[in-house]
Parts: C-alpha cells; sequence; structure tokens
C-alpha cells in the first residue's frame, strides 16, 4: 500500500468547523476554456485556539489571496486544498483562482453539458469551484454575479432573486444574483446558456406570486409542459399535506443533457437532468411520466427537507434523503394510486436494496465509515431511509407526525441538524417512545420475521409467535433486535375480518415486535384463522411464514390490503420459482400446480380489481428480484425457470390475456391513472402473451400494435415484448425505431436498453457494437446507464456468463470511466462486487476482474472503495 491511499473519514470523528463563513459573493467571468473566479468571503474564527483556515480545494489555479483587501503571502497549497496561516479573528477573504470547465469529464462542479455550462456541487463539488469551507454545516448568504458573452450565454442564472444586470463591451453581459436564505455550498448553482423558457406562475396560498421557469434546449418547448404541471402540482400538495410554503419569489428548473444523477435541489434553481423533464406522448412512457413527477416533487420538496434545514455532516445524509422520498412517494400516491405506488417502491427495495444489504457495500441508513462521500447516495439511504419514516409514520400516524414535523422546522430552521434531532423531535411531538427504534439508524442489513402459530379450538385462541434475527453483513458482524411494526389481519375462510382483542381489549393490526422472539394471543377467534403479514410492507423486513398455497391464493382474493394481495401471489410464485430452480439444476422437468394458474386467472378475470393493481399482480418478479431469496445465486437457471412461467401462463390462460388485452386498448393517449392503468394492464397481458407457442398470432399483434401506437409506451411495450420473446418481428421493428429516432438521445436510451437486455445468446457482442453507434457516447451518463448498466445489471443471465465475458466487459469499460467519470464509473461496478453470491468458479472470476482493476493507474477513490471492500482488503 502505497502512502496516497485513500482512507476513510468516520462519522463519530465530527468536529465543528473552526471558522465559518457567514457571506459570500462570487463572481464570474466565465468561458468554457477558462472560468475565472472571484469568491469574497466573510470569515469568522469559531474556534479561538486556532490561527489556520484550512479550505477545501481540488483541481484550482489560484491566482491570488487577499486577507482584508491586502494580498496574503502567508499560505500553503495542500493535495486537498489551501492553508491560510495567521489569519485574523474575523475579516474577509478574497481567492481568485481559474477552472477549466471544458476539461471536467467528471460532472462534477462547474462543466460544460452540450452547449451550456452548469454546476453540479452535491456532495464535495464546490471544492471544484473554489477554495472553500466544502462543508454542509457551514451557512452563508450567497450573491453570485456572472459575466459572460450575450450570443452563446444569453441566460445566466444563479440561486435567489436577480437583482441586476447590465451590458459590457465586446458582446459580453453580466447578471447579479442574490439569495436571501444562507446555505451550504452544496446547494449552490449556476447555469449559464441559451434556452427555451416554459413561464407560469404560482399563488401561494399566503397570496404571494411566485414566478415559475422551465430552462429546456431549444427546440423542446414542447416537451417542458408535463413538468410545469407536475411543480405546480408539489407545490400545492407541500402546502395542503405538509403546511409548507415555497420562500422565494422564482423557482427555476433547468433540463441538461449531462449529469450524473437524477436531479439537483440547488436553492431557487433545481438542475435536472433532461430525462426527469422532457416528455411528450411520442417520445415518453406512462412510467416516464410518473418518474418525472415523482422528481420534480422530490426536489421541490427538498426545498424544506434538505435547504432550509440541512444536515450537519454527510454522514446524515439521509436526514435529508429518507424523509424526502418519503415525501415525494406520498406526493405520488395522494395524486395517483397509493396501492400501485407502494407496491412499485416495494419492488425496488427488494430488488436493489435488499441486494445492498448483501453485498460488501451493506451500510447503516447513517453510515459509520466513508471513503468517498459520493459512494452513499444509496438505495440503503434514500430507499431503505424512507422506509424508516414511514415506520415512523407508521407508529405516531399522520397527525402526530405532522406535530413532529413542525417541531422540527421550529428547532431547525436555517440551520444544520442531524438524524437524531429528528428523531427527537419526532417523539417530543407525539410523546411516543422512539428510543429503541433509532437502532435503525445505525444497524444495517435485511431483518427476518420467521412467525409460527397455533389456534386452540376449544379455548377460541390463536397464538402467533415471532421471531426476528438480522444475519450479519460485511460492514457490521453483530446485530440486536429492533423494533419492527408488524401490520396484520385475520380472517374468517368465508373472508370476513376477525377482529383483534385479547381479554375484552382491542389490539392494535399493527404489532410491535422489540424483542429476539414475541408472543402474541388473539381470543374469541371461532376458526382457525388465515392471517395476512406485513400489510402495507409496514417494515423493511424478510418474512418467514408456511403459507399452504390455499391460504396464499384466498389472500390475494380477499386480503383487505392491496399491498397483501400482490405479495401473496409474490410469494405463492417464489415458492414455485425456487421448486423450478432445483428442478431445473437437477434436470426434471418444471411444475406448476393448475390452482396456482386458476389463482392468477381468476385475477385477470375479477371484474372489481384495479387494472394496475392486476397488471402488477400479474408481473412476474424480475430476475434481480428472485435472486434474493437464494444465498448462492443461480443466474442461468433463474432466467430459464422465468421464461417458463411466462410461457406457461401464455398457453394455459391465452384466452383470457387476449380478451383482457382487447378489452383494456385506451382511445387517444391522455395522461390519467385510469388510461395508466388500462395500458399497464394491456401491455403486461402482451408482455405475457410474447412467450404463447403460437408465435404468429402473437407477432401479428405485437406488430400490429407497434404499428398503430400513437404513443411511446405502447410503441415501446411492444418492442419489449417481441425482444424478451425473440420473436420474428423484433429485428426489423429495432431498426424501425432506430431509423426513426436516432436523432433523440432519450427515446434512444429505451432503445439501447432493449438490446442490452436481450435474452439472445450474442446480446454482449451486440452490447460492444453498439458502442460505435451514431446515438451512442461514453461522455454521456443517461447513454451509459441505458446500455452498460442495461445489460450489466439487468441481463443477469449473460453478464454472469460462465466464461467470465460480461465480467471482463465490465473491466474495460471502468478502465476508460475511471478517469473521465468516477461516479458513473463507482455506479456501474456494484454487480460486480457482489462476488460471494456466485458460485466458486463465478466468485473466483469476478476476483480476477476485480484484481485487475485494482491495479490501475490513478484509481479513483469510488473505485477503490468498492474494490477493496469486495476484496475484503
Ligand atoms: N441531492 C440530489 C437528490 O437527491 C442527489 C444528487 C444529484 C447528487 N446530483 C448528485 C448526489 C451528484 C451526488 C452527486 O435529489
Ligand atoms: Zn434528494
Amino acid at each position: 500500500m502505497n502512502s496516497n491511499q485513500p482512507i476513510a473519514k468516520y462519522r463519530l470523528d465530527y468536529v465543528k468547523p473552526d471558522f465559518t463563513i457567514t457571506d459570500i459573493d462570487l463572481d464570474f467571468d466565465l468561458s468554457p476554456e477558462i472560468t475565472t473566479v472571484v469568491a469574497r468571503s466573510h470569515v469568522i474564527k469559531k474556534n479561538a485556539l486556532v490561527t489556520k483556515l484550512v479550505l477545501d480545494g481540488e483541481a484550482l489555479k489560484l491566482i491570488a489571496i487577499n486577507i482584508d483587501d491586502i494580498p496574503w503571502q502567508d499560505y500553503k497549497l495542500t493535495a486537498t486544498g489551501l492553508e491560510i496561516y495567521s489569519v485574523p479573528d474575523q475579516f474577509v477573504l478574497t481567492i481568485i483562482n481559474e477552472i477549466k470547465p471544458i476539461d471536467n469529464t467528471a460532472l462534477e462542479g462547474l462543466y460544460v453539458s452540450g452547449d451550456a455550462l452548469c454546476t453540479q456541487c452535491e456532495a464535495e463539488g464546490f471544492r471544484h469551484i473554489t477554495y472553500y469551507l466544502d462543508r454542509p454545516d457551514v451557512l452563508a448568504r450567497f450573491s453570485t454575479r456572472i459575466t459572460a458573452n450575450k450570443n452563446q450565454y444569453p441566460y445566466l442564472l444563479s440561486n435567489g432573486n436577480r437583482i441586476a444586470k447590465g451590458q459590457l463591451d465586446n458582446e459580453r453581459h453580466w447578471v447579479q444574483w442574490q439569495d436571501p436564505f444562507p446555505k451550504p455550498c452544496y446547494l449552490f448553482a449556476l447555469v449559464a446558456g441559451d434556452f427555451d423558457v416554459l413561464k407560469d406562475k404560482f399563488i401561494t396560498r399566503s397570496n404571494r406570486q411566485v414566478a415559475l421557469e422551465i430552462y429546456v434546449d431549444k427546440g423542446n418547448l414542447d416537451r417542458s409542459e408535463w413538468a410545469m404541471t407536475c411543480l405546480k402540482n408539489s407545490m400545492r400538495w407541500d402546502e395542503s399535506r405538509f403546511n409548507l410554503e415555497y420562500d422565494l419569489d422564482i423557482f427555476m428548473i433547468v433540463a441538461v443533457d449531462f449529469f450524473n444523477m437524477g436531479a439537483m435541489e440547488n436553492k431557487g434553481l433545481n438542475i435536472f437532468n433532461s430525462k426527469y423533464v422532457l416528455a411528450k406522448p411520442e417520445t415518453a412512457t406512462d412510467d416516464d411520466y410518473l418518474a418525472i413527477e415523482a422528481v420534480i416533487g422530490h426536489e421541490y420538496f427538498h426545498n424544506w427537507t434538505g435547504n432550509r434545514v440541512t444536515c450537519q455532516d454527510w454522514f446524515q445524509l439521509s436526514l435529508k434523503e429518507g424523509l424526502t422520498v418519503f415525501r415525494d412517494q406520498e406526493f405520488s400516491a395522494d395524486l395517483g394510486s397509493r396501492a400501485v405506488k407502494r407496491i412499485d417502491d416495494v419492488k425496488i427495495l427488494r430488488a436493489v436494496q435488499f441486494t445492498e444489504d448483501a453485498s460488501p457495500m451493506a451500510h447503516p441508513i447513517r453510515p459509520e465509515q466513508v471513503i468517498e462521500m459520493n459512494n452513499f447516495y444509496t438505495v440503503t439511504v434514500y430507499e431503505k431511509g424512507a422506509e424508516v419514516i414511514r415506520m415512523i409514520h407508521t407508529l405516531l400516524g399522520e397527525e402526530k407526525f405532522q406535530a413532529g414535523m413542525a417541531l422540527y422546522f421550529q428547532r431547525h430552521d436555517g440551520s444544520a441538524a442531524t438524524c437524531d434531532d429528528f428523531v427527537k423531535a419526532m417523539q417530543d411531538a407525539s410523546a411516543i417512545d422512539l428510543s429503541h427504534f433509532k437502532l435503525w439508524y445505525s444497524q444495517s442489513g435485511t431483518p427476518e420475521l420467521t412467525i409460527n402459530d397455533d389456534y386452540d379450538a376449544d379455548r377460541q385462541l390463536y397464538r402467533l409467535t415471532i421471531k426476528q434475527l438480522t444475519p450479519a453483513t460485511q460492514d457490521q458482524k453483530d446485530k440486536q433486535p429492533l423494533h419492527i411494526p408488524l401490520n396484520i389481519e385475520l380472517y374468517k375462510r368465508d373472508g370476513k375480518v376477525i377482529p383483534l382483542q385479547y381479554q375484552a381489549n382491542a389490539i392494535h393490526q399493527v404489532l410491535n415486535i422489540h424483542n429476539d422472539k414475541e408472543v402474541f394471543l388473539f381470543d374469541n377467534v371461532s376458526e382457525r384463522p388465515i392471517i395476512a403479514l406485513l400489510r402495507d410492507f409496514s417494515a423493511p423486513v424478510k418474512l418467514h411464514y408456511d403459507y399452504q398455497d390455499s391460504e396464499l391464493i384466498f389472500l390475494m382474493q380477499y386480503a383487505t390490503d392491496a399491498f397483501n394481495r400482490y405479495d401473496s401471489a409474490q410469494i405463492l410464485l417464489a415458492k414455485y420459482i425456487a421448486i423450478n430452480v432445483s428442478n431445473h439444476q437437477q434436470a426434471k422437468p418444471m411444475m406448476l400446480p393448475e390452482s396456482v394458474i386458476d389463482a392468477f386467472r381468476s385475477v385477470l378475470l375479477s371484474p372489481s380489481l384495479d387494472p394496475a393493481l392486476m397488471a402488477q399482480i400479474l408481473t412476474l418478479p424480475s430476475e434481480n428480484e428472485i435472486a434474493n431469496q437464494f444465498k448462492v445465486v443461480d443466474p442461468d437457471s433463474i432466467h430459464v425457470v422465468r421464461e417458463w412461467l411466462l410461457t406457461t401462463f401464455a398457453n394455459d390462460m391465452f384466452d383470457e390475456l387476449l380478451a383482457v388485452y382487447r378489452h383494456n386498448t385506451t382511445a387517444l393517449y391522455q395522461i390519467d391513472h385510469v388510461d395508466i392503468a388500462k395500458r399497464a394492464l394491456k401491455n403486461t397481458c402482451l408482455q405475457i402473451l410474447a412467450f404463447t407457442s403460437q408465435i404468429h398470432v402473437v407477432d401479428k399483434l405485437i406488430n400490429e400494435q407497434y404499428q398503430q401506437a400513437d404513443n411511446m409506451t405502447d410503441s415501446l411495450a411492444a418492442l419489449n415484448a417481441a425482444v424478451k420473446a425473440q420473436l420474428p418481428c423484433k429485428d426489423r421493428l429495432l431498426s424501425d425505431f432506430d431509423c426513426r429516432w436516432n436523432q433523440d438521445g432519450l427515446v434512444m436510451d429505451k432503445w439501447f436498453t432493449l438490446q442490452a437486455t436481450s435474452p439472445q445468446k450474442d446480446t454482449l457482442a451486440r452490447v460492444k457494437a453498439l458502442l460505435t453507434h451514431r446515438s451512442f457516447s461514453l461522455n454521456n451518463p443517461n447513454r451509459i446507464r441505458s446500455l452498460i448498466g442495461a445489460f450489466v445489471n439487468n441481463n443477469p443471465a449473460l453478464f454472469h456468463a460462465i466464461n467470465g465475458s460480461g465480467y471482463f466487459f465490465l473491466v474495460e469499460i471502468l478502465t476508460e470511466l475511471n478517469q473521465k467519470n468516477p461516479q458513473v464509473a463507482s455506479r456501474l461496478i456494484d454487480p460486480l462486487i457482489r462476488l460471494k453470491r456466485y458460485d466458486e468458479k463465478r466468485a473466483e472470476l469476478m476476483r480476477q476482474a476485480l484484481t485487475q482493476l485494482l491495479q490501475l493507474d490513478n484509481l479513483s477513490r469510488d473505485l477503490y472503495e468498492k474494490i477493496t471492500k469486495a476484496l475484503e482488503l
């Protein structure tokens, strides 16, 4: 190990900053080749014992330092920034430096996106702009002056309100922005470019007018309206449900094509990946529309949960992210179908977060130890973090939860807080003890509940025994029992709900599990009940209970909770998937009882079920969801079994599927939840039908849908079905799509993903060939994710090809991306670090691939952290 090996930071090492900055005036002289930054900061010493100011800075060219307008020589440049010595107690620090946006391929700091310049400062990107106290507990008032060529950059945007502007010689102009709210530098943003602007306004409930502006690439105005609708819905919803009103006179969103993540909540100036802004029916699917709604909401909601109250340090990231994901989930649930939204969220948690828990990157929602912060913008911090907030909501109920929110803002508005602060506000406002519950913040891993029951007919007594155990994770061997809310319901065989009671006392549906083992008694139970467990997915846990098929089929029909109906179907499928994976491994024939098929048939024929819920029940779990039922994953068998189930469904329910398909066609394309639900059901049926043995019938059907579709949802669904089932029409349709859309990167992303997730044996060769396709570029993260990300994450059977070809392809790509864009590289490596989940042969090949990457010159901290964990170095 050499001496510049990256080192970890620990949560418990937190110390308050020695200095703070109350105000900063930034002055940018912009050009892609060289941008000059002048930063005038009002610095105040907080720790009387120090005289040295240590600032963060990376890849900067220092020009000058002044203190109180006098040139200062007593400083040193270091590997991580700048140390200034012998500073006074309070002073104005002026730093002049240069940066090169054009060379910034990592898309962190100030960079070029297409013809525009933009910034990304979370988590630690501001240090790529100027030397600063780049930590979230330093809150300053920002004022920003931007000067640039007015033809190339007619719009010059930053946070807050535009307070002045002017013209200069040489075709240059300037704009001055001022943000009245103190903020950490990760919320700073600047955008310069030429755009089309969609303008609107919002009147807040206290009657203030807010200007709303959405900036998109020229020519894209016809794709920006939905985002505006979502923004206004978000503003209204946050007022009505959370009592939170917007606080500036203007709110801007800018869509950019080059972006490492989804979007960023910079104060008053959200910057978005164009994928989460642009939509029109011909180019965006229903899922895209819903994702835009969720992300617009998410970033807007950060204005309070993240910006007005921010994080003390990055270990507290879930304070803003878990809470804001919870809020955006509730927003989508309130505006659309709550049940469908819940199922979608749980599917992500099970497919991705449970996988992370079982990986070398396992961490609690509040990590203890970090090498590269960008590696901790994870499904654990975000989605499991949201589940933890949701459990608090379940324990407190809406009213007390909102009282907790109010107290949280009362205490922490305008400052940087911790997860402990949040839980304390919830506890103090509700008088509900959350002391045991808090362990969810520090314990990693997926808890497992094992449930046993017995029934005493003579005493009409039902007894439930619940054991909990969280298996060890790589980061944490010893686990303690958690406080788990378990929502249950009991049914009689006729479908009636049995009231929960014991000795004349009513028992709440949400059982509080605290210990390794808990026993609950229920009396007045007149027959052996059928139990619904984990209703609404009341905790992010795995469940073990020995259900009879007939009980699951009963719950699919009678459970009062829609999530539970869906989940019962999942448990039933999981059982036969496990049986058939084992059959396949032993070269035995596959089997599925007629009763199981009939259960799904009756879902299909049920007149009262919401079509969207039907669609979810009829969608087989993904190969990644299935993988999590196994300790050692066999990607080939999982793939074969899943396809066999699809074929069995398609053949055994052919007539019903076709009838429901035909019954759910929609007339004109509209974005409303009734139509979205119908299209979801229709296209789910098509997806299954594609696997029928009557190839010609379905080939024709799919071809017709593709040709006749007036919207992307239906044409993509047709194409996807053709590719997944390898139908004769697939190549013709794929090349038709390419001809039609190759100018449009976001649409081509869908096409790249289809090719990358094809079960065709030569898919890896296709993926490699597509690296040189005219629409592809390794500089654009969206293209990388749609082609390479889709292959490595969502084509497990071929990525894990037993000859290692998938692994070594990924090594080649990461070798290139390691320097170019470490954040994107680090996300792509995830499927390669989970070597322990595979057989010895695969694990050994994965180990070789990782070892090869470890030898890279200038290995980024991002990849270093994951590779060393995977190899347990
Ligand atoms: N705070 C952003 C969000 O959750 C996340 C984000 C956007 C981000 N861009 C980033 C995180 C770049 C790390 C790096 O909405
Ligand atoms: Zn966020």
